[in-house]
């Protein structure tokens, strides 16, 4: 237990490598055995060499025994055929890795009531998780381009998934309903969707091995919808990987600021990719005042999943909120504190 883990740094673009640089600085400051390594990856791995995930930058990956992700996404390469855009970078280690089972927990900390866009008696009573499935859905399905009879140009991606990639992020989503409040509301379109038909079966299925768990089914629409009416009723959501990417982010506003939401992507051994759920903010990157707060809770999230070091990731938890306690905020949560400087709040309240 007390060998050296090796843990992949790979900060990436915009405001990826400063807020991962204050999520190290704080692991460091643990003195816990684990030791760094870093590699580019996305747009800054394309501009050193070619390729937004180079084959050393996966090859880190897949030794080390957990990752900690920054952020990718720079809008000069938009115009680059889509093989070589930033965003590959994160979608090809979630595939390289089978990273399928995406944990991104929303909950309100103390005092940040007032940055949410909710009513703070609506916001205050937020603590879920959506389970957002990583490896399938119409992100990975075959897409292409061709043109109609008719002349025109159209394009196309497949939505699918089989009942084995739906079973076991299902069995996912109910163990978190069990160590949770024990209740999993799970989210498709089903009156539209084969998919979704398909998802809903086989989550029904998988639910009778879990009869102390309170099963629900929602459209996502009414789910975007009830998350802003009525966020607190949820407790576990679990869903397909586009409309988990949709509904985190809105979850991640109701709680006040996506600055503040971390994530793990888990494979089937629990080792995993962590990153914060926010993405590259170029407008933003380089002047110190992107909030480190969801990198430094990506940290914890990996202490506690992928490293067995549950006593650290809790102090870490805790040092965040003392350090929101003492009134620190970021911009994006209404202050003018630095990226540095609430690292540096979080350091002093461990
Ligand atoms: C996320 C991001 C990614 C996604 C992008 C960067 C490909 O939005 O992690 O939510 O769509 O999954
Ligand atoms: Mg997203």
């Amino acid at each position: 237990m007390t060998d050296t883990k090796l843990i992949a740094i790979l900060p990436g673009d915009g405001i990826g490598p400063e807020v991962t640089a204050e999520a190290r600085r704080v692991l460091e400051a643990m003195a816990l055995p684990l030791s760094f390594e870093e590699a580019p990856v996305g747009g800054a791995a394309y501009r050193a060499s070619g390729h937004p995930l180079p084959d050393e930058t996966l090859a880190l990956a897949k030794r080390a025994d957990a990752i900690l992700f920054g952020a990718v996404g720079d809008p000069a390469f938009d115009g680059l055929e889509r093989s070589l855009r930033p965003e590959q970078a994160i979608l090809g280690l979630r595939k390289h890795l089978a990273t399928f089972a995406n944990l991104r927990p929303a909950r309100i900390f103390a005092g940040l009531e007032d940055a949410s866009t909710l009513k703070p008696e609506v916001a205050r009573a937020i603590d879920l998780v959506i389970v957002r499935e990583l490896n399938g859905d119409v992100y990975f399905g075959e897409k292409g381009r061709r043109t109609t009879d008719a002349g025109l140009r159209e394009g196309h991606d497949l939505m699918r998934y089989d009942e084995s990639e739906v079973r076991r992020i299902a069995h996912i989503g109910l163990q978190t309903a069990v160590k949770r409040r024990g209740k999993l509301c799970s989210v498709d379109k089903a009156n539209v969707l084969e998919t979704s038909q398909l998802w809903r079966d086989v989550v029904i299925e998988v639910a009778a091995e879990y009869p102390q768990v309170e099963l629900t089914h929602m459209y996502v629409d009414n789910a975007a919808m009830q998350l802003v009416r009525n966020p607190g009723a949820f407790d576990t959501i679990v869903t397909g990987n586009l409309f988990g990417d949709i509904l985190s982010d809105q979850a991640s506003m109701c709680v006040g600021s996506i600055g503040m939401l971390p994530s793990a992507s888990l494979d089937a051994d629990a080792k995993g990719l962590y990153e914060p759920i926010h993405g590259s903010a170029p407008d933003i990157a380089g002047q110190g005042k992107a909030n480190p707060c969801a990198a430094i809770l990506s940290a914890a999230m990996m202490l506690r999943h992928s490293l067995a070091m549950s006593d650290p990731a809790d102090r870490i938890e805790a040092a965040v909120a003392a350090a929101l306690a003492t009134g620190v905020r970021t911009p994006d949560l209404g202050g003018t504190a630095s990226t540095r400087a609430m690292g540096d709040a979080v350091l002093a309240a461990l």
